[in-house]
């Protein structure tokens, strides 16, 4: 575990590309995890599902533990369950280097968001499409990453919803209005298509699963079709 530098994470020299094992083969979850990154992925997003915050069970610390042996990448722990407090520990040392919680799961936010930033990890704040960005805005020095929710969480293969665009754009303003160093993540239903569109608005973290791990010309040329149409918004969008 450690914690991810900012630089990177605000995209300085380029979007970042995460790709979400969600949709990888898991019986073969080394192999997927060596293959995005040699295809070019700057993290691996884990999707940490409880079956009460979201509808779906996924993954505990054993497999964030089997991931971190598989790469070198950071890993982007995404925990969707109720109570995140009571697991952060566990995910620190199974190897997270960034942990977000959603603040509908978590009341004492700030409180969470320090736990995590005391055990060496990038403290990262989730929001559902149907949350006001307003809920993170006392936060925003807590934390390294906003993580916009483009689909409601729970599954991969979901449409994007652009009705959270003007929310990234609300967001983007007030982390420059007050100079933060803190970065926008999106996550659900991000392609070549939708990527370009979230990025505009100021993204520099996209997530996928799907459109890499289900890429009939394999991961490596989907990462590289999202990178690109990625950066031509990011230049589009005034390289917030
Ligand atoms: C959804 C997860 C996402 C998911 C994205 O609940 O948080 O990270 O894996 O899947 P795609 O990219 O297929 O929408
Ligand atoms: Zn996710």
């Amino acid at each position: 575990m450690s914690r991810v530098d900012r630089n990177f994470l605000l995209g300085s020299g380029g979007v970042r590309i995460a790709a979400s094992i969600l949709a990888a083969d898991l019986s073969r979850l080394g192999e997927e995890v060596k293959a995005v990154e040699e295809g070019g992925a700057d993290l691996i997003h884990i999707d940490v599902m409880d079956g009460r915050f979201v509808p779906n069970l996924t993954f505990g610390p054993v497999v964030v533990e089997a991931v971190r042996r598989s790469t070198r990448l950071p890993l982007d722990v995404h925990l969707m369950v109720v109570e995140p407090e009571r697991h952060l520990e566990s995910f620190a040392r199974a190897g997270a280097d960034m942990i977000s919680v959603h603040v509908e799961a978590s009341p004492h936010l700030h409180r969470t968001l320090r736990a995590i930033h005391a055990l060496g990890v990038s403290p990262c704040v989730a929001l559902n499409p149907a949350t006001p960005p307003q809920m993170v805005e006392w936060v925003l020095e807590e934390v390294d990453a906003v993580l916009v929710m483009t689909v409601n969480p729970g599954f991969s293969g979901q449409e994007f919803i652009p009705q959270v665009l003007p929310k990234i754009q609300w967001l983007r303003d007030r982390i420059a209005s007050r100079g933060l160093p803190v970065a926008i993540e999106v996550d659900g239903g991000l392609n070549e298509a939708t990527a370009p569109l979230a990025v505009e608005a100021g993204a520099r973290i996209v997530v996928a699963a799907s459109a890499i791990f289900g890429s009939p010309d394999g991961p490596a040329r989907a990462i590289s079709r999202i990178r690109e149409s990625a950066q031509v918004a990011a230049r589009r969008g005034g390289g917030r």
